[in-house]
């Protein structure tokens, strides 16, 4: 039986201690890994020695793997995303606040950051919860925002016309075509979240383009207005990368930032991201 422990962060997620994936979880210690990372969001595991096919087979017990179509892919395991950074280069990826595939139909799940390479400092990553920011927005501002939609897109960082693709990232980002094709997508501003039932901020700096049925400018306010709320520092965890640790959030309760202040060192990252569902109010 394996000794878990589940300790919450100030800000937002917990740390889990006492598990060590690669040896597998047993079905009572999963269960209550399952229910933290419903309730915090983002768990945090230290000093683990995570094979690629173990990170790919703790991934599978959340859902289906996503095969990400626009990142390079690891050789020898397509369902492993590399997120990598060489020390020529000046760009990193997710390098702006953002949650991964709010540009989809039915946006991911999750995503399982494993740390491989990393620089001898710096490359940090920061976290937002939206749980709390959601709580935090003020009455007026919840009165505002109920039954809105949010319009969300991929061109202006995936497809060609995205700085990335015109900058020194572009050997890390493939399809952009198929991002220029992609169609945009509306998502409730305020979601009821699929496994913890609670309410959370779902518009996001990245990806976010407007609200849907409104003029651009009173929806950048707006947008404005919701992310001072999202960034406050009540909120937010910055996660020191250590060789071993993995992280694993929630893109529908969190926003994740990769703090890009390590330039002339390599940094690879594996990531996993698991496949979600639509999103309710
Ligand atoms: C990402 O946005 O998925 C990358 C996060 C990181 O590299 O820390």
């Amino acid at each position: 039986m394996t000794a878990l422990s589940i300790q919450p962060l100030p800000a937002v997620g917990a740390e889990v201690r006492g598990a060590q994936l690669a040896q597998g979880l047993d079905e009572a210690a999963f269960g209550r890994v399952r229910d933290a990372f419903a309730e915090h969001g983002l768990l945090f595991f230290r000093d683990q020695t995570l094979a690629e096919t173990d990170h790919i087979a703790f991934a599978e017990r959340f859902g289906k793997i996503n095969v990400n179509r626009f990142f390079a892919a690891h050789p020898d395991h397509p369902q492993i995303a590399l997120v990598a950074k060489e020390p020529e280069q000046k760009q990193n990826i997710g390098g702006g606040w953002h949650t991964d595939h709010s540009y989809d139909e039915e946006p991911a799940l999750g995503s399982m950051l494993v740390a491989r390479e990393l620089p001898p400092e710096g490359g940090d990553t920061w976290f937002a919860g939206m749980y709390a920011a959601y709580d935090a927005l003020s009455d007026e501002l919840k009165e505002t925002v109920e039954g809105l939609r949010a319009v969300h897109s991929a061109h202006h960082i995936f497809g060609t016309r995205a700085d990335v693709y015109r900058g020194d990232a572009r050997d890390r980002i493939g399809n952009a075509s198929a991002a220029d094709d992609l169609h945009d997508v509306t998502h409730p501003v305020v979601i009821r979240h699929p496994l913890s039932g609670r309410r959370a901020l779902y518009v996001n700096p990245g990806f976010t383009i407007g609200i849907a049925g409104w003029e651009p400018e009173p929806a950048k306010e707006l947008l404005g207005k919701l992310y001072r709320v999202a960034t406050d520092a009540r909120h937010v965890t910055r996660f020191r990368w250590e060789p071993g640790s993995v992280a694993f959030w929630d893109n529908r309760a969190t926003w994740h930032w990769a703090q890009n202040d390590y330039h002339g060192h390599r940094r690879v990252m594996h990531r996993i991201t698991i496949e979600g569902c639509a999103l309710g109010a």
